[in-house]
């Protein structure tokens, strides 16, 4: 007879091949690494140590966090302290055994500061490029429009992005849903898709499902950040299964910011078990208490699901990514020896 040993959840998600769809770079900044910056740049933080930082994220929804998100970027300046910060997330990549991923960026977030958009690129793109060559990690940037700005400070972002389309696989939307609809960006994403970006939107984050079903029409994106509110739309879920619409879905950053009280109430298994294209993503790592196997751990504690679930997860997010069809060969291909390895009990 032969014996089958699987390994303990916690180590099959560990090993697990992973793809990240939802990541905002500046919100992978560590109080450790914030705190180096501040004192590199003699920019002043209004905290003590690390510690008290991480104690100030105590959040009771999405612009609580972002009021503090965006006073924590102000240490970042120059172009090695974007580099310094994306290195430090992609090393993070590689502990998690994530192998591709597609980071945010809010360039508005620096400009408005003064902060050159080619320092920030620069930095960024510096890291992206020895990450690729020295860790094997693939990845593609999303350059989002902060939706509580205006669609002129958007254009003029689209404007100063030129130079750098080629690292620049799509635009997106982010920061404050509520009172910031999709149809305020109609115009800049249509001039942005007629210029070759892809659009990705966040969307029934915070906000109702009416935002989901506008990002689709009014910015034909290509896929959903977050969506998790969906639900409330049985038509719009029907659309997202029929379409196989992709939601990058963020289970810890969902819980630290009150969209669901417990992990035990999140809706992802149960939107995966409908047949909705869903993947699990950190967000803002830095601030919601973890990364990749943080989430895919945090969903498996509180929601019982299977291998092959977690395994679902990542093909999910495999086919939705905006890779080349090889490279999603590949990471395909990657899951299923892993998953098969470990069902034979390697
Ligand atoms: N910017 C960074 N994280 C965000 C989130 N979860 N929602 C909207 N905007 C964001
Ligand atoms: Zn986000």
């Amino acid at each position: 007879m032969t014996i089958v040993r699987t390994p303990p959840l916690h180590q099959f998600i560990a090993n697990l091949p992973k793809v990240e769809l939802h990541l905002h770079i500046e919100g992978s900044l560590e109080p450790e690494l914030m705190f180096a910056l501040a004192n590199r740049n003699g920019i002043p933080i209004p905290f003590d140590t690390p510690a008290a930082v991480k104690a100030a994220y105590d959040f009771s929804n999405l612009q609580s966090f972002l009021d503090i998100y965006y006073q924590g970027a102000q240490v970042l300046l120059t172009q090695a302290d974007f580099y310094d910060l994306t290195w430090a997330y992609l090393l993070r990549c590689k502990t998690d055994n994530v192998f591709h991923a597609e980071i945010f960026f809010d360039p508005q977030t620096h400009t408005e500061r003064g902060v050159e958009f080619d320092v920030v690129m620069a930095g960024i793109t510096q890291a992206l490029d020895q990450a690729e060559q020295e860790l094997g990690i693939t990845s593609q940037l999303i350059m989002c429009f902060l939706r509580h700005l205006d669609e002129a400070s958007a254009f003029a972002t689209l404007s100063q992005a030129e130079l750098w389309k080629h690292k620049i696989v799509a635009v997106g939307l982010d920061s404050s849903e509520v009172g910031h609809p999709p149809e305020k960006f109609i115009r800049v994403f249509a001039e942005a898709r007629q210029q070759g970006y892809l659009a990705v939107a966040h969307a029934g984050e915070e906000g109702p499902a009416s935002n989901i079903v506008d990002s689709l029409d009014m910015l034909k994106v290509d896929r959903i950040d977050h969506g998790v509110r969906c639900v409330e739309d049985p038509t719009l879920v029907a659309r997202l299964i029929s379409d196989q619409v992709h939601l990058t879905v963020c289970p810890l950053s969902n819980t630290k910011l009150k969209v669901f009280e417990h992990m035990h109430q999140h809706n992802i298994v149960e939107l995966l078990r409908q047949g909705v294209s869903v993947g699990i993503n950190a967000d803002d790592p830095a601030y919601f208490g973890g990364y990749m196997n943080d989430n895919f751990n945090a969903v498996a504690t509180a929601i019982p699901v299977t291998r092959q679930e977690l395994a679902k997860f990542t093909h999910n997010a495999i086919a939705a990514s905006f890779c080349s069809q090889d490279r999603k060969q590949q990471l395909h291909s990657l899951v299923l020896a892993y998953v098969e390895q470990t069902e034979a009990g390697g």
